[in-house]
């Protein structure tokens, strides 16, 4: 039976271009998803774009564009990035959607009917960047801890919904991980938070603004753009908001986000969720930030980097490779362009692309290698080993340990020849050259196979050079994984997979 796998990243605010920060959440997120479809699982991906709010209207305005109109432009250049990055997001959620609309008016009416939604009088700082109410301690030196800047003093009339009521609950969710938070650190920072803080209830309207979906039971509001922007996770699967009738694949396996926005999906995001009595996701995870060289990056401060410019520089595929290996998945790093040249150099050029470029011009006639009659021990439990470590990395989104693992069959491989020296065994042991041959152009399929959920058009092009592309994709995750089984009867050079890039500093 095939497992379900529903994945999300955040959808992204379309008030800005798409920046690297969300296009290293939504590459992690596309491996993921690549790597279940790869294992049989029945995969949902969702990203998309968060709409409303009052900062797009007034950059609408600033544009001479209507906020419709304004988020139709800047909805489509994330999906254009994207498609550059090789996402393959089987739906693209955008807020302004009807029926996403509609969904969460009916969650209102809904809360409204339970008296989980009552009105009341606000009055607190908010940071228009943010989009959301700070409390004085949460402030850094007076100011928003993002952007640096003074916050307004905003009283107003709205609807209030009771995020009070379910502080214990989630106490216990998320300290007995039924409701689990990932890694480790978050936990621990969302269980002090909800031990020491007494949740306030939380204003779910907003009169203010008006680029909104319309509050159900009073016209002059409009609903909080982060309750309107969780429910995306929902209708994004075709719910209608009917608490009877799920979609097949709630809930999620993972939610992924950056560390920035864990209160609103730890905190926030369960509560509602609780609040309808629908089952929680079962893993959020929170991935680190990183500076670019060393600099705090901030995409609403203009300082982000475009990721469709690297694509440029490095390839789509090489670049999703590099964002991973940098450094940990839920810890924060430093994105430095000479690390990624590096890194590219070392691992890309020298070290796959070098492999394969290599055991392909040994291996010119392929049909001699059609099938080895004695397999190496010694390469079928180094391949065994690699594909459980692989696996276990990727079931614990540790991407970085995946491609240690890929990076270590590659030197394998390496040492293999050198030891080996098969250029000279064809005049002194042709049978020998054979088995050697046949291990080394095995080992590339194993590492086409292993590098496709980073590198799905680099790993095709192995797979085609090895005259085995098709046949490969029909096949399962275990028969995948079998060493000795395949025929290489039409072998080809095929182009230079990784080449060398200059640093242009
Ligand atoms: N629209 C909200 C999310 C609503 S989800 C219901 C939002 N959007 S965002 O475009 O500002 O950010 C989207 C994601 O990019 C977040 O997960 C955020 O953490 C991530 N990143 C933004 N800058 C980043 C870095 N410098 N480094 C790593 N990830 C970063 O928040």
């Amino acid at each position: 039976m095939n497992n379900k796998f529903y994945i999300t990243t955040p959808i992204y605010y379309v008030n800005e271009k798409p920046h690297v920060g969300g296009a290293y959440t939504t590459i992690a997120a596309d491996v993921l998803a690549r790597f279940h479809r790869m294992k049989g699982d029945q995969v949902f991906f969702l990203t998309g774009t968060d709409e409303h709010g009052e900062k797009i209207a007034i950059s609408a305005e600033a544009n001479h564009k209507t906020p419709k109109e304004w988020c139709d432009e800047n909805s489509a250049k994330y999906e254009e990035a994207w498609d550059v990055l090789k996402i393959s997001h089987d739906n693209f959620i955008r807020t302004t959607d009807s029926k996403h609309e509609k969904t969460v008016v009916k969650v209102l009416e809904q809360l409204f009917k339970k008296k989980l939604i009552y009105p009341g009088t606000y009055q607190g700082l908010y940071c228009i960047d943010c989009e959301r109410y700070y409390t004085p301690k949460e402030l850094v030196d007076g100011k928003c801890p993002f952007h640096h800047h003074d916050l307004v003093t905003l009283s107003e009339d709205c609807y209030f919904f009771k995020l009070s009521a379910f502080q214990d609950i989630l106490l216990k969710l998320i300290s007995s991980n039924e409701f689990l938070i990932e890694p480790q650190e978050r936990k621990n920072e969302i269980l002090g938070f909800l031990k020491s803080e007494k949740l306030e209830d939380l204003a779910v309207s907003r009169k203010k603004v008006k680029w909104g979906i319309e509050f159900p039971f009073d016209k002059e509001q409009t609903i909080y753009v982060w309750v309107d922007a969780l429910f995306n996770y929902l209708s994004g699967i075709d719910w209608d908001g009917d608490i009877k009738k799920l979609p097949k694949f709630w809930p999620p396996e993972v939610q992924l986000i950056g560390k920035d926005i864990l209160r609103f999906h730890a905190v926030m995001w369960p509560a509602l969720l609780l609040a309808l009595e629908l089952p929680l996701p079962k893993k959020l995870f929170a991935h680190g930030f990183f500076t670019v060289n060393g600099q705090k990056m901030s995409k609403s401060l203009g300082t982000g980097v475009n990721p469709e410019e690297l694509a440029v520089t490095f390839g789509a595929d090489s670049l999703r490779w590099l964002l991973l290996s940098l450094f940990p998945f839920g810890q924060d790093g430093d994105l430095s362009e000479s690390r990624l040249y590096d890194k590219y150099n070392s691992d890309l050029s020298n070290g796959l692309g070098n492999l394969v470029r290599r055991v392909l011009t040994l291996a010119q006639d392929g049909s001699e290698f059609a099938s080895s009659k004695i397999i190496n021990v010694e390469f079928k439990e180094k391949i065994d080993s690699v594909w459980q470590k692989y696996e276990k990395a990727l079931d614990g989104l540790h991407f970085e340990t995946a491609i240690a693992q890929i990076n270590d069959l590659i030197f394998f491989c390496d040492k293999y020849i050198n030891q080996e020296e098969p250029w000279k065994l064809s005049k002194t042991d042709p049978d020998k050259l054979k088995n050697v041959l046949y291990n080394l152009l095995e080992s590339l399929r194993h590492l086409s196979c292993l590098t496709w959920p980073f590198m799905p058009d680099k790993s095709n092009l192995i797979l085609e050079s090895l005259g085995i592309l098709s046949q490969e994709h029909k096949k399962n995750l275990s028969e995948i994984k079998k060493f000795g089984e395949e025929k290489f009867e039409k072998v080809s050079q095929g182009k230079v997979l990784f080449p060398k890039i200059e640093s242009v500093e």
